[in-house]
């Protein structure tokens, strides 16, 4: 038995020396370094090359290195049968809470409007709102989400979450399904998308969902660019129906120098970077799985190949 990491984003050495502090008799194994493709049983993998899962012939588990999923399921090659797991980790979520809360924080307080005024040595006050007065709406009430929703409501926001089924959180207004969809939006003063990208998620943040908002609602996308619809934010930040957006999360990443939404001004961005697998945080999970994988135990935090997370 032994692991194989696959990444591409400069990290591999980062997560094997990890892997081998907290384990130094684990076969760990770089996919770039010479390897006994036959030992393989479990891929650790971020955005991985597509196809490069199909040459383990004994794989028995693909363990994602984040929360999200998405990118496994986009490569058609990954192996039928096996689980995939991903990652279940309170610094992720509590990361992701806190950046939501800034960047909402930042607009409430209009720093994202003083920002561009300074650029342009302008003295222009402009009336803040305060927590009170807004209503923050959560699209996806998992791991993140509910957090995130559980933090806004300490903070004091009247805060409501969507999910698929539906729950139960103290001080949050919850809907469930399409069905709810509206009622969910036609209140809310900002919008969080915490979403998983799946076939039925992909696309929704688009012109039809935008027009359901109030005039001036505010869209925080920290899930992924996929949601989104980017032609239907600019068109709807151009005609003013939105305020303005803050994104982590692109279609295409890095983002394309070329790209419209760099030059809009009433778009916030940030690098993917709202919340990151920290090593020694998720290793011992990462761990745990390989020990219950060797030992025929039943996996934690198993996604679902129907449900597409
Ligand atoms: P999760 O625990 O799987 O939660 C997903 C939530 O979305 C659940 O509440 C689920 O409803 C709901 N949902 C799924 N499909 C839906 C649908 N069709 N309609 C309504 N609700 C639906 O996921 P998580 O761990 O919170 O992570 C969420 C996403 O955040 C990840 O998939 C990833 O894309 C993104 N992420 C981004 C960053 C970043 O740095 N930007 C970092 C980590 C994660 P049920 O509860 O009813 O199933
Ligand atoms: C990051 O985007 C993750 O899914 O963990």
């Amino acid at each position: 038995m032994a692991l194989v990491l696959i990444r591409q984003d400069g990290k591999i050495d980062l997560w094997k020396n990890a892997l081998l502090k907290a384990n130094p008799d684990l076969p760990t194994y770089s996919y770039l370094e010479e390897h006994p493709k036959e030992d393989i049983t479990m891929a650790l993998i971020w955005k991985h090359p597509e196809g490069s899962l199909s040459i383990y012939p004994n794989l028995k588990c693909i363990a994602s290195a984040g929360a999200g999923v998405d990118y496994i399921f986009e490569d058609e090659t990954i192996p039928n049968a096996i689980p995939i797991t991903r990652l279940v980790d309170p610094y992720l979520a509590g990361d992701m809470s806190e950046h939501v809360l800034a960047s909402i924080f930042a607009e409430l307080k209009n720093f994202n409007t003083y920002k561009v005024q300074q650029t342009q040595a302008v003295w222009k006050p402009k009336n803040y709102r305060r927590i009170t007065d807004v209503t923050i709406s959560i699209m996806g009430l998992g791991e993140l989400g509910a957090l995130t929703a559980k933090d806004l409501v300490q903070s004091g926001f009247k805060v409501q979450g969507w999910s698929r089924s539906k729950k139960s959180i103290a001080g949050v207004t919850t809907f469930s399904g399409n069905n709810d969809l509206n009622k969910f939006l036609r209140t809310s003063d900002f919008l969080v998308c915490l979403l998983p990208l799946t076939p039925e998620t992909n696309g929704i943040l688009n012109t039809v969902l935008f027009e359901q908002l109030p005039k001036g609602a505010y869209i925080i996308n920290v899930a992924r660019g996929g949601h989104l619809v980017d032609n239907d934010l600019l068109a709807q930040l151009d005609n003013g129906h939105l305020s303005g957006a803050c994104l982590d999360v692109y279609h295409q990443e890095p983002l394309a120098v070329t790209h419209p939404f760099w030059k809009q001004p009433k778009i916030i961005m940030t690098p993917h970077y709202a919340s990151v697998s920290d090593t020694k945080s998720v290793i011992p999970q990462i761990l745990e799985n390989y020990k219950n994988l060797q030992n025929g135990k039943e996996l934690m935090n198993v996604v679902s190949r129907k449900k597409g997370y």
